[in-house]
């Protein structure tokens, strides 16, 4: 049975998607088969990141009503990728029945998925928890800045107090080295249990690198570059602990039909 992992964070810019994609590659260079679902829209743009120029987008699914073996396309390392689209302002506010429509489209994609990975909108909006609802596994992504953390908290807060929401692994990005992710993540994780009975596992950091931005401005992700040995054991680090994280099993509507 396929499972399913949200990258999401509370702020923009942290490197969400940076870390979907290249955990979604990490996954398949480790023998799993990986989908990836761009559900930013708006801002989507793991395409790019890809360096593939999709034909169809998810905005194909929600306004065309096309299957989703129609839209989804093969990426690096044989990876399935459902685009996003770029610019889409007219499917930002899309309506909760839609989103639960587009989470159980994606159902045929099973048959080849061990794991979907999704890019999911900053911020604690009804289509992030949508999303962050519908896995069985949710990771956040923190930068150690005081507005991560403030919109890092808020998040967690309402996927907790309000979805019910236990578990979380917590990826911290743009660090010096391992030591200094693992205290970033302390202090997280003591600003948040003080308040919530929620369950944070740190699930390592990923260097904050030049190579990784080149990377992004050559479209060809830092974990298939050849001299970036520091960058992708980080990726193999965390996806390793994201593979070992506890599953969220709360009901509602969730990928391939778990309720
Ligand atoms: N580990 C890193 N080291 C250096 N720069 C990074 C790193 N991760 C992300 N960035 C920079 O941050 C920018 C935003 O990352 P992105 O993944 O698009 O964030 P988000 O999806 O959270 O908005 C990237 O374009 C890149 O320049
Ligand atoms: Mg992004």
């Amino acid at each position: 049975m396929s499972n399913s992992i949200a990258i999401a964070s509370g702020k923009g810019g942290v490197g969400k998607t940076t870390i979907a994609v290249n955990l979604a590659l990490t996954l398949s260079q480790m023998g799993s088969k990986i989908s990836l679902m761009d559900a930013d829209f708006g801002l989507a743009n793991a395409h790019i990141m890809l360096g593939i120029n999709p034909k169809r987008t998810i905005r194909d699914m929600l306004k065309k009503g096309l299957p989703v073996e129609d839209v989804i396309e093969t990426g690096p390392n044989g990876i399935k990728f459902i685009s996003g689209g770029s610019g889409l302002i007219d499917i930002l506010n899309v309506e909760k029945n839609s989103m639960f429509q587009l989470i159980n489209s994606i159902n045929p994609i099973e048959k080849y998925t061990d794991s979907l990975v999704v890019d999911i909108p900053a911020g604690a909006s009804d289509q992030s928890m949508t999303f962050a609802s519908a896995v069985d596994k949710l990771v956040i992504v923190l930068v150690g800045e005081p507005t991560s953390f403030m919109d890092a908290y808020t998040f967690i807060k309402s996927a907790n107090l309000e979805y019910d929401i236990q578990n979380f692994s917590v990826v911290v990005n743009m660090v010096d080295n391992e030591k200094s992710a693992q205290k970033i993540f302390d202090k997280f994780q003591n600003a948040v249990i003080k308040f919530f009975d929620a369950n944070l596992t740190f699930a390592g950091g990923i260097p904050r690198s030049k190579k990784v931005q080149n990377a992004i401005l050559k479209k060809a992700p830092i974990v298939l570059e050849k001299e970036a040995e520091l960058e992708k054991l980080a990726f193999q680090r965390v996806a390793k602990n994201i593979i070992k994280a506890r599953e969220n099993k709360h009901n509602g509507i969730r990928f391939f039909s778990k309720s």
